[in-house]
């Protein structure tokens, strides 16, 4: 194992907690709150008039910034940075976009800067408090120091880590997911199993309790993924699938495993930010064709995933099932299927390639490789 320090101060309250809020952001003396949410999602299943009533209980004035898209854009961060001005807090209330939006909100409003700068490599010196209600698990923003967001004129999707990102308080209240769509229950099962296997194939070093940690997490998202397809009222399993998604990625996976990269992540978001892709939907494209490159390289991890995940003898087997599975669960597997054609594989590559710069990864991602990859997922 690696040396390693492991903080995360976000506080996680799970369960039928969310009428708390009001009295959470009242003993920490706020008096008022930007609450971001998206498109209608939380209208609909009565969690907007179960938080607005909390807050209005503790007298805590609110200043409303809603419509954050899935993959969340520069200009509508923008407009709520304006806002952010009039309060002294932030509540998400909502998946892991609109989390993201605030995370940059936040930080943005008390660091005196364009938000975009935070994605370009400012530094932020303080940050609003921020509090979250999730009402869908997938990204681990939650618990964890990330945001990403997707300038729309440039087609840039960017992200940046800070340790003023980490939510003051996270509520997690799975019953509120069993109003999610199918489709966007797969895409979530992808995300925590990118999360998961982004650190498992990618560490420096694999010790055992790390490996067994991710094939748990892998093997719960899958069982509970099968429960919910069948059943979305299956609280067990809601909640299970939740804290997959937490442990996925709050850092307890990269404990002691050394430095990570995240090249699937790095794939996909240009497919995001190029033909606004739902995150999930296009890791399970990238994800196979990425390990149709990797086990020509080395198999040695590939082959324990297959063994422990499936029962498979093979590496071969191993990428196999799991494409199958993403399949199964009605996740697209090919460019094709995202209406991509191969004729648009090297104006995607030179996309990825600006983040393989960003993130240090040009020494092995250069755009042939790139293209190399993304070819694997023509079928
Ligand atoms: O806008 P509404 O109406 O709320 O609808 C949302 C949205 O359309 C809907 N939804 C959310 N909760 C629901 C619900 N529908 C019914 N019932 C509910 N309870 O779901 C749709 C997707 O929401 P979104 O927040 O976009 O999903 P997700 O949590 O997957 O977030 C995706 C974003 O997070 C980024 C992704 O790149 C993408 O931009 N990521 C953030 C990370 C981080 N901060 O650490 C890491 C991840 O790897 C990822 O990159
Ligand atoms: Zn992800």
């Amino acid at each position: 194992m690696k040396p390693f320090i492991y903080h995360n101060p976000t506080k996680l309250i799970y369960g039928e907690k969310q009428d708390l809020i009001g009295k959470i952001l009242g003993e920490s003396g706020h008096k008022s709150v930007l609450l971001v949410y998206g498109r209608n999602s939380i209208k609909k299943n009565g969690l907007y008039d179960e938080v607005v009533k909390s807050l209005r209980d503790e007298n805590i004035e609110i200043i409303e910034h809603s419509g954050v898209s899935s993959n969340p854009t520069l200009s509508h961060a923008r407009e709520g940075l304006e806002k952010a001005k009039k309060v002294t807090s932030v509540l998400a209330v909502g998946g892991g976009s609109v989390v993201d939006e605030s995370k940059a909100i936040a930080a943005a409003a008390l660091s005196n800067c364009d938000i975009w700068e935070l994605f370009t490599g400012k530094v932020p010196t303080y940050a609003l408090d921020l509090y979250v209600i999730l009402t869908i698990s997938a990204t681990g923003s939650e618990m964890n120091d990330g945001a990403v967001l997707t300038n729309e004129k440039t087609d840039e999707k960017f992200s940046y880590k800070s340790k003023l990102n980490y939510p003051k308080v996270s509520i997690i209240n799975p019953k509120f997911a069993c109003s999610l769509p199918n489709d966007y229950l797969a895409y979530s099962a992808v995300d925590i199993i990118a999360h998961t296997i982004e650190v498992y194939f990618n560490a420096e070093v694999h010790p055992n309790i790390q490996n067994r940690f991710a094939e748990n997490i892998i093997l719960s998202t899958i069982e509970t993924t099968e429960k919910l397809l069948k059943n979305q009222n299956d609280l067990d399993a809601r909640y299970e699938f939740a804290l997959c998604s937490t442990w996925a990625l709050n850092g307890l996976t990269k404990i002691g495993v050394g430095d990570v990269d995240f090249p699937c992540h790095m794939l996909e978001h240009s497919l995001s930010a190029l033909y606004d892709t739902p995150h999930g939907a296009g890791l399970s494209v990238v994800i196979p064709a990425w390990l149709k490159w990797l086990v020509k390289r080395d198999d040695s991890q590939i082959r324990g995933f297959a063994k422990a995940v499936f029962n498979k003898d093979s590496a071969a087997e191993g990428i196999e099932e799991l494409e199958k599975w993403f399949r199964k669960i009605g996740s697209p597997i090919s460019l094709n299927e995202l209406d991509i054609s191969k004729k648009e594989i090297n104006k995607i590559a030179q996309n990825i390639y600006k983040t393989s710069l960003r993130w240090r990864m040009s020494d092995i991602y250069t755009v042939n490789v790139i293209e190399d990859i993304l070819n694997n997922a023509i079928h």
